[in-house]
């Protein structure tokens, strides 16, 4: 149809994870147990619930489309300032005011093979060249991104702790690559993992650097346990807020969303609940597949990357785990067709995930 660009005539479609309610519905499950999507096992907090509820009576009301309430407590947790914060649907609706925001004609862009499908989809969507370059041992090879710099290039995506491969940049290569930045490129830091990887000692975090030409995301997707909701900010110099302001959708976040956010910034309890089950589940993890001799990739998320030497065994083990009511994520779409992600769940659903795959490797 010649209603319909090029560029865009040619994406694929991206391959959302499978949900619960299609896998109980296909193989007549009453209980399924979802490790696919890096989204908190413990849910939201309590705190978060009760806040939606008291709200659902206004919601006949527009949201506040400023979003003030909840960037002042984000401007106040990260010693910033409100006119340095911005909220979205989610960080990927930062993402996309972004490439709406600052793109030009023939600008490009640069990122990695394998990192973050998100990224992947609206990058290709916006019809610019991407650069994307190889990862070495599974990690952003930063120098290889810096040698691709040229005249047109006007963003490079990093995501730090990176998805699917849970691996970090350290501050000594975070430092090295911004002294070669010119500062007329924009930088995504896309921290969408910060909470996880934040007490590590040599991590960036990058809310305490402060380059003009960088914007870190985070989300209330994960760590928070509001996916659903869709929350995420976005941190930057106030001139380059200010331009995102006039481009993103003006009532992002919703209501709701905006009010389960500003509660869950006073859940502590929840947010400490949250990662010191994911620490002690990881190490578990961890213990059990080396117990099983199985491959994987060291990571600072919540989710770890399984290797396998074989695509077969990725195919088979996602089916017979999906048959047992357990979802994981095959990599092949995000370039990795010989490895698995799978979510730190609770004690429980990770000891079925290992039991699970260890019947499959002695059937
Ligand atoms: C690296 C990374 N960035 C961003 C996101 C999406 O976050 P949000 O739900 O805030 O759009 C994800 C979700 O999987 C992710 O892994």
């Amino acid at each position: 149809m010649s209603l319909v660009p090029k560029h865009i005539k040619n994406l694929s479609p991206y391959k959302p994870g499978k949900t619960i309610d299609s896998v109980k519905k296909k193989y007549k499950l009453n209980k399924i147990i979802k490790l696919a999507s890096n989204e908190n096992p413990l849910g939201p907090s309590s705190k978060s619930i009760s806040a939606v509820l008291n709200i659902l009576k206004n919601t006949h009301r527009y949201p506040d489309a400023s979003g003030l309430e909840l960037r002042e407590k984000l401007a106040i947790k990260f010693n910033g300032k409100l006119h340095n914060v911005i909220l979205g649907s989610g960080s990927e609706g930062i993402m996309s005011s972004i490439m709406r925001t600052f793109l030009r004609e023939n600008d490009e862009l640069i990122s990695a093979e394998n990192s973050f499908i998100g990224f992947r989809v609206l990058a290709n969507a916006s019809g610019k060249k991407v650069n994307w370059i190889p990862k070495k041992d599974y990690k952003y090879d930063l120098e290889s991104i810096v040698d691709k710099i040229n005249q047109n290039t006007k963003i490079i995506y990093i995501a730090n702790p990176d998805n699917p491969t849970g691996t970090y940049i350290n501050k000594n290569e975070f430092d090295s690559f911004m002294d070669r930045v010119p500062h007329r490129v924009l930088v995504i830091l896309d921290e969408a993992y910060f909470e996880y990887a934040e007490n590590i000692e040599d991590y960036p975090d990058s809310m305490l650097y402060r380059y003009d030409n960088v914007i870190t995301l985070r989300t209330f997707s994960k760590v928070y346990g509001l996916a659903g909701f869709r929350v995420g900010y976005g941190f930057a110099h106030h001139e380059l807020i200010n331009n995102l302001m006039k481009v993103k959708l003006p009532f992002e976040p919703s209501s709701i969303s905006q009010k389960a956010a500003i509660a869950a910034l006073d859940d502590i309890a929840h947010l400490d609940e949250t990662i010191k089950l994911n620490n002690q589940e990881m190490d578990i993890m961890i213990y059990n597949l080396n117990e099983l001799n199985i491959d994987f990739i060291i990571s600072v998320g919540n989710f770890i990357t399984i290797v396998f030497d074989c695509r077969d065994n990725v195919i088979n083990l996602v089916q017979c785990l999906l048959e047992n009511g357990i979802i994981v994520r095959d990599l092949h779409g995000f370039g990795l067709p010989h490895c698995i992600r799978v979510t730190i769940g609770t004690k429980q659903e990770n000891k079925l995930f290992i039991n699970k795959t260890r019947e499959y490797f002695n059937s």
